[in-house]
């Protein structure tokens, strides 16, 4: 694990854009995405460059139930307001949180990340040190899954939500801790004091535990982890 303590999210999202062109320099064909505040310098980072993804596949991580693509706070809506609406790729996969039928749809998301192997994957970080929507507690087997959120991650997604628990959707679904460290390589971004525990316990702590599932990523033979100084712990 390669971490590197960058100013501010703009020097995060420029360093990720270069680990990002070396990948696809090398052949990377199949990027898997993230969602929420972290990334967002990094896909403008993205839309401000010259890479062409005409020839690429994303496959997102998450979703939210009972959201579809035509609601502002639905990740696919975020994709496109951030990403895909500037940069077309050949395909662009997300789970569907409208399925009328959710466990076939995880089953389908698990068989679509199957037929596209994840290359470079971006990951941000709950405050509990979720990835994804892998909550704590989740086992490090999962595979794509409906998540029952916890009330932290409510709470801390609130903001995006007026502010108001109540329209903050209570469920998800999820690709799974074992979808994700099956991604050839690993960009994960935190920004933020709030995001210092989790870190510790991802760079410092001796612990790989299901109950801070970011700590599996010291099993990955190639991740990345970008911090500002306010995330740092050090
Ligand atoms: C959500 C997403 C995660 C994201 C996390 C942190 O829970 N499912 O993928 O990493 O929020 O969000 P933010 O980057 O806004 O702090």
């Amino acid at each position: 694990m390669k971490v590197i303590v960058v100013k501010n999210q703009l020097e995060g999202g420029k360093i990720g854009l270069e680990l990002l062109k070396e990948s696809m320099a090398n052949g990377a064909k199949t990027l898997g995405l993230a969602t929420g505040s972290t990334p967002v310098e990094f896909y403008n980072q993205i839309v401000n460059s010259d890479l062409d993804f005409t020839d690429m596949v994303s496959v997102n991580l998450d979703e939210y139930v009972g959201l579809d693509g035509s609601n502002d706070q639905s990740y696919r809506y975020f994709m496109t307001k951030h990403l895909f609406g500037e940069k077309p790729f050949k395909e662009n996969f997300l789970p569907n949180g409208k399925a009328a039928d959710l466990e076939a749809e995880a089953k389908h998301y698990d068989q679509i990340i199957e037929e596209n192997p994840i290359d470079w994957q971006i990951l941000g970080i709950g405050q509990n040190g979720h990835i994804g929507f892998n909550e704590p507690g989740t086992s490090f087997e999962a595979g794509v899954h409906v998540v029952d959120l916890k009330q932290e991650t409510i709470e801390a997604n609130s903001r995006f939500f007026n502010n108001d628990i109540n329209l903050v959707p209570k469920q998800a679904v999820t690709m799974g801790i074992n979808d994700i460290m099956k991604a050839k390589h690993i960009i994960l971004l935190a920004f933020g004091e709030a995001k210092q525990q989790a870190i510790k316990s991802l760079i410092e702590g001796e612990e790989i535990t299901e109950n801070i599932p970011c700590t599996v990523l010291k099993n990955h033979p190639s991740v990345y982890v970008l911090v500002d100084k306010e995330a740092d712990f050090q």
